[in-house]
């Protein structure tokens, strides 16, 4: 065999070799795998929650004072995180994740029509309806909350996002009532807004305080 055509197979032998490592390369950038922070989670919490604590994560949140005044429109901007799996309009179509007009209030994993994970059904089959504490629970950390859940969503990790979100949620067809603001609570991010959650369509058991 020639010099030349030796030189020629070393060459091709180089080039493949070259071109593994580089498709070797490449593939680990498109599949690094997005380390995530879930420390942050209880850190944001207990931070908002002042003296509640890290495990007070129910009770952090009065949503007696806080839907009221929530943002709604910025509720529907969060939504975009999660319209590439469900829609939100009456009558909509399952995609990956059921439709979720009127949610609020719903039995966990009774939307017609979807075929939900046996972690979403033994959920359901134990909880009467999505309310506010387990939806903001859900929300916070899906897979967390319901293990088995095939909602492959990392969650949402701040307190106003997911008031926001389930502000937008119950505005969209739920009969849901919003509580009346608890009396004593601790001041609130939206502590002014008690008068105006009077008018809500709470069964009014009790007037709050002044
Ligand atoms: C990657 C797709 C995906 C994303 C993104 C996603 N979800 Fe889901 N979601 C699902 C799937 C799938 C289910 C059904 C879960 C099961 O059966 O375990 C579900 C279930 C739910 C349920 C329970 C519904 C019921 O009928 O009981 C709620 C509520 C929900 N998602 C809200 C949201 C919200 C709000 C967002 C955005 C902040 C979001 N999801 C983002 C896929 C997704």
């Amino acid at each position: 065999m020639s010099d030349l055509g030796f030189n020629k197979i070393a060459g091709a032998v180089l080039a493949t070799g070259l071109a593994i490592v580089g498709l070797k390369e490449l593939t680990s950038v498109i599949y690094k795998v997005e380390p995530v922070e879930k420390p942050g989670y209880a850190i944001t919490i207990a931070e908002e929650a002042g003296e509640g604590g890290a495990a007070a994560v129910e009770v952090a949140i009065d949503w007696g004072t806080v839907l009221p005044t929530a943002d709604i429109a910025a509720g529907e901007a969060v939504a975009k995180k999660c319209i590439s799996c469900h829609s939100f309009n009456q009558g909509g179509a399952n995609l990956v994740g059921p439709n979720l007009y009127g949610v609020v209030g719903i039995k966990p994993g009774s939307h017609a029509g979807m075929a939900y994970s046996d972690g979403l059904k033994a959920y359901g089959e134990k909880t009467p309806a999505w309310g506010y504490e387990n939806l903001n629970a859900f929300l916070l950390a899906p897979q967390k909350y319901i293990s088995g859940t095939k909602m492959s969503f990392v969650g949402l990790k701040k307190p106003e996002d997911r008031i926001n979100m389930i502000a937008y949620l119950h505005s969209l067809g739920s009969t849901l009532p919003i509580p009346a603001p608890a009396p004593a609570s601790a001041p609130a991010p939206a502590a002014e807004a008690a008068p105006a959650a009077d008018a809500a369509a709470a069964p009014a058991a009790e007037k709050p305080a002044a």
